[in-house]
C-alpha cells in the first residue's frame, strides 16, 4: 500500500464500532492480520486471532469466568494474554511459560474500537466535541469499499465534487466554483480555511444557503470536517477514520457530531450518509491508479485542490520522515 506499513501499524487504526463488540469474540482483518476482539469487565481486547497450540482462530472461542476461551482443547487466556488453564494438564504440572496469545494495543473511545498493532506509546488523536455535551454523536459505518484507504480519505476531503457528484444534496451545479483558501500545516495536523459551500438545504429546514467547511487532516486515514453555519451557529463535525483490512478493500466509519437538532433520528441520519456514499463509492472503487499518486505532476490539480494536495504531501512528508520516499 501507499503508506508504509510501519506507520500504520504504529498508529491507532480503527477496528470496529463499540457496540459491536460484546462478549462473543469478533474476528477483524486489520492489514492481513487476523485479529480477535472481545469484551470482559476490565474492557475490550485485542488479541492476534491464532491459539498458539495448534493455531485455531480464537474468535470461533467464547469467553469465560473473564477469559478467553480457544474452542478448539479448551485452553484459557487471560486479558494480558498469559495461558491460565490448560484442561489436559495433569493437576500440578506448570503451564508453559510460552502459552500466550499475542496482544494488541487496544482502546475504546468516540464510539469505536483502535487497535495499535504495535502497541506503541501513539497517543489517539484528539476529537473535542465528542466530550462537548452540546454536541450529539451518531456512529456512521461500518461501510466496505473496494479501495485503498488513501483515495476514499482523500475523497472526503475533495470540496470540488459536492457539488456534481452529490447535486441536489451537497450541493448545486450553478455554484461549483471554489473561492480561494490556505491550508496550515500544524504541530500534529493541517487545517483548512473556511471554504464556502453553498448547499441547497444545508439544515433540514428547506433553505439554501452557504455554509463554511473546515477541513482538518489529523493522521494518515484519519481526517475530518466541520461546516458552520455562520447565521445560527450550528455546526456539523463528521470524523472520517478508515479501517485497511488488506490490498485494495477497506472498511469506513465515521463520527458525526451536531450542535444542533435537525429533527432527524440516528437511523436518518445513517441512511442520509450512506446515500452519499453510496455516490462516492463507484467513483474511488474504479480510480486509477488505485494509490494516491505522491507526484504531484502526475494528475492535474486545480487550485481548489489544496485540501487533497495537501493530503498528498503530508503522506509523502511521512514516507521521507521513514527514508522510504
Ligand atoms: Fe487452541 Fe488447542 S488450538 S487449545
Ligand atoms: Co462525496
Amino acid at each position: 500500500m501507499l503508506i508504509q506499513d510501519e506507520v500504520l501499524r504504529n498508529d491507532w487504526i480503527v477496528a470496529s464500532r463499540s457496540i459491536d463488540i460484546k462478549e462473543k469474540p469478533v474476528q477483524v482483518i486489520v492489514m492481513g492480520e487476523r485479529l480477535v476482539l472481545y469484551r470482559n469487565e476490565e474492557g475490550i481486547h485485542a488479541f492476534k486471532d491464532l491459539c498458539i497450540h495448534r493455531g485455531a482462530a480464537l474468535s470461533l472461542g467464547c469467553v469465560k469466568d473473564g477469559k478467553l476461551v480457544c474452542p478448539y482443547h479448551g485452553w484459557e487466556y487471560e486479558s494480558n494474554g498469559e495461558c491460565s488453564h490448560i484442561p489436559q494438564l495433569p493437576e500440578g504440572r506448570a503451564i508453559p511459560k510460552k502459552a500466550k496469545a499475542f496482544k494488541y494495543g487496544c482502546i475504546e473511545k468516540y464510539g469505536l474500537v483502535w487497535v495499535n498493532l504495535e502497541n506503541s506509546g501513539t497517543e489517539l488523536f484528539n476529537l473535542p466535541e465528542y466530550n462537548d455535551e452540546k454536541f450529539r454523536s451518531v456512529i456512521w459505518g461500518p461501510v466496505e469499499a473496494l479501495a485503498n484507504p488513501p483515495r476514499i480519505v482523500e475523497n472526503f476531503l475533495d470540496v470540488g465534487h459536492l457539488s456534481i457528484l452529490h447535486e441536489g444534496f451537497l450541493g448545486v451545479p450553478e455554484h461549483s466554483v471554489i473561492g480561494d483558501y490556505d491550508i496550515h500545516w500544524e504541530d500534529e495536523s493541517i487545517r483548512s480555511d473556511e471554504i464556502a459551500i453553498y448547499q441547497p438545504d444545508p439544515d433540514g429546514s428547506g433553505q439554501p444557503k452557504h455554509v463554511y467547511y473546515t477541513y482538518e487532516i489529523l493522521r494518515p486515514l484519519t481526517v475530518r470536517f466541520t461546516k458552520k453555519d455562520h447565521e445560527t451557529n450550528q455546526e456539523m463535525v463528521i470524523l472520517l477514520t478508515i479501517l485497511p483490512v488488506e490490498e485494495k478493500k477497506s472498511v469506513a466509519f465515521g463520527v458525526m457530531l451536531f450542535n444542533y437538532d435537525s429533527g432527524q433520528s440516528d437511523q436518518e441520519i445513517i441512511e442520509f450518509q450512506d446515500m452519499i456514499f453510496s455516490q462516492d463509492k463507484p467513483i474511488v472503487e474504479n480510480q486509477k491508479p488505485e494509490d494516491l499518486p505522491l507526484d504531484l505532476q502526475v494528475e492535474l490539480s486545480l487550485k481548489s485542490d489544496r485540501v487533497s494536495i495537501a493530503y498528498r504531501q503530508y503522506l509523502k512528508k511521512l514516507g521521507v520522515e521513514l527514508g522510504t520516499a
